[in-house]
C-alpha cells in the first residue's frame, strides 16, 4: 500500500547525509553539529549514580523539580528574569521536541509563520503539518541580519508565530541589543507570538552578550524560549532541552508534549540537576572554551584559500570558498568529502531560495589534534 505524505518534501537530512557519507570515506567529519569530546567528567558520574540508584522511571511530565529549579535560578541570575518552576520551564526531549511541541501548540491551518532563511531544518516540517503557511525572509551576508524592512511588509493579520534563532545555525551571527529593540517595536501592537531558539546561548565571543527574549518583559510575555543541554554540556546524544513560557503559553505547549513524549529521561534529569548546581561555572566558561577553539582553527587557515568573518557565536565557522571553486556548495562538499576526506554542511539547503554564495559550514566542536588534521587539509585546497 502507499502512504500519500504529509512531508512529501522531506527527504534524510542533510545532517545525516553528509555524516553518513563522511563515515563511508573515513572522513574528518566537521558537517554534523557534535563535539568529538566527552562531557564533564562529574556529571557523567552522576548519571551513572542516578542509573544504579533506582532513578529509572517516568519523571514528571514537566521534568524533575530539582531541574526546573536549577534552570529557574539560572535565568534568574544571567538575565534576570523570575521563571516559576511550576508553571513557566518544561523539560523536553531535545530543544527538538519544545520547538515541534510550541509550533504545534500555536500554529493552526492558514496561520502564516515568519522564518528566517537560512532556517534550522526542524521549523518547516512542524509549520507543514499543522497546516500553516510559512514566509522565509532571507539573511545576508556578510552579517545575516534580517531585513527587518522585509519583515516589516511581510507582518500582517494573519500572522501568528515569528521564530528566530540566536546565536544562529548555520550562519553563527548572533543578534545585539538594537535588534532585539526592533524586532519589539515590529511586533508591539501585533497579536503574534515569538519561538525563540537559543540553544547556544552559552557561546558567544569577542564580549559580545546573548540577547535571550528572557530579558526583554515586553516580549517575553509573547514567546517561548528553547534551550538544549545538549550543546551545553557536550551531550548532544542525551536529546534534552527545556522550554520557557508564559503560565498560559506553558500550559498549551504541555498539552502537547504530554503526548509527544509524556517526559523526558529521567537519571539524566537528575544528573544535570545535580550538577548545574555544583558547577555553574561550567556554562559561564563556554563561551571563552570555544572561542579558543574558534581561534585556533581560524588560525590554522590563515594560509588557506577560503575567507571568512570569524563566528560571533556557535560552534560554527563558515567559509567563503569563492577562490578555490566555483563549484555549487551542495557538490563541493560531497566532494570534498569523497577525494580529501573531510566533511562539511552546504548552507544553501537551509534556504528556500539559496543565494548565490560559496559558504561551506564546518563544526570547531573538536579536540586540537581534529581541527589541526582538518586545517591541514583546507590548507591545501
Ligand atoms: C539551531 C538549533 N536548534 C535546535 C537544535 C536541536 O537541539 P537538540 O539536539 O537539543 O534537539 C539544534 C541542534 O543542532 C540547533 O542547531
Amino acid at each position: 500500500m502507499t502512504v500519500a505524505s504529509k512531508l512529501p518534501k522531506v527527504g534524510t537530512t542533510i545532517f545525516t547525509v553528509m555524516s553518513r557519507l563522511a563515515a563511508e570515506h573515513g572522513a574528518i567529519n566537521l558537517s554534523q553539529g557534535f563535539p568529538d569530546f566527552d562531557g564533564p567528567a562529574p556529571l557523567l558520574a552522576r548519571v551513572t549514580h542516578y542509573l544504579t540508584h533506582g532513578y529509572n522511571q517516568y519523571a514528571h511530565m514537566a521534568g524533575v523539580p530539582a531541574l526546573r529549579e536549577q534552570i529557574a535560578s539560572k535565568v534568574a541570575t544571567l538575565y534576570g528574569r523570575a521563571v516559576d518552576p511550576e508553571t513557566e520551564i518544561t523539560v523536553t526531549s531535545g530543544a527538538t521536541e519544545a520547538l515541534f511541541c510550541a509550533i504545534t501548540a500555536l500554529v493552526r491551518p492558514g496561520d502564516e509563520v515568519i522564518l528566517f532563511d537560512p532556517a534550522y531544518d526542524s521549523y518547516q516540517p512542524a509549520v507543514d503539518l499543522c497546516g500553516g503557511i510559512t514566509h522565509r525572509l532571507p539573511l545576508a551576508a556578510p552579517d545575516f541580519k534580517p531585513d527587518w524592512q522585509r519583515l516589516r511588509d511581510t507582518l500582517n493579520d494573519r500572522t501568528r508565530l515569528i521564530v528566530l534563532n540566536t546565536p544562529h545555525n548555520p550562519t553563527a551571527s548572533v543578534w545585539d541589543a538594537d535588534d532585539i529593540a526592533t524586532l519589539r517595536e515590529l511586533v508591539r501592537d501585533r497579536k503574534l507570538y515569538l519561538l525563540a531558539d537559543e540553544v547556544y546561548e552559552h557561546i558567544v565571543f569577542d564580549g559580545r552578550r546573548h540577547e535571550s527574549l528572557l530579558r526583554c518583559p515586553e516580549l517575553y510575555a509573547r514567546s517561548l524560549v528553547v534551550s538544549s543541554f545538549g550543546k551545553t554540556y557536550h551531550t548532544t546524544g542525551w536529546k534534552l532541552g527545556y522550554c520557557i513560557a508564559p503560565p498560559a503559553l506553558t500550559e498549551e505547549l504541555r498539552r502537547i508534549h504530554q503526548y509527544v513524549t509524556f517526559c523526558s529521561n529521567t537519571p539524566i534529569q537528575h544528573a544535570l540537576a545535580d550538577y548545574m548546581a555544583e558547577a555553574p561555572e561550567h556554562a559561564q566558561e563556554l563561551s571563552a572554551f570555544y572561542q579558543a577553539k574558534r581561534d585556533r582553527f581560524l588560525g590554522l587557515l590563515a594560509g588557506s584559500r577560503f575567507r571568512f568573518t570569524p563566528a560571533a557565536g556557535t560552534y560554527f565557522q563558515l567559509l567563503d570558498y569563492s577562490e578555490i571553486s566555483d563549484e555549487p556548495d551542495t557538490e563541493l562538499a560531497v566532494r570534498l568529502t569523497r577525494e580529501h576526506k573531510i566533511a562539511s554542511i552546504p548552507i544553501s539547503v537551509f534556504y528556500a531560495e539559496p543565494p548565490p554564495t560559496r559558504l561551506l559550514r564546518f563544526c570547531f566542536a573538536k579536540d586540537d589534534r581534529t581541527l589541526e588534521r582538518a586545517a591541514e587539509i583546507l590548507c591545501s585546497l
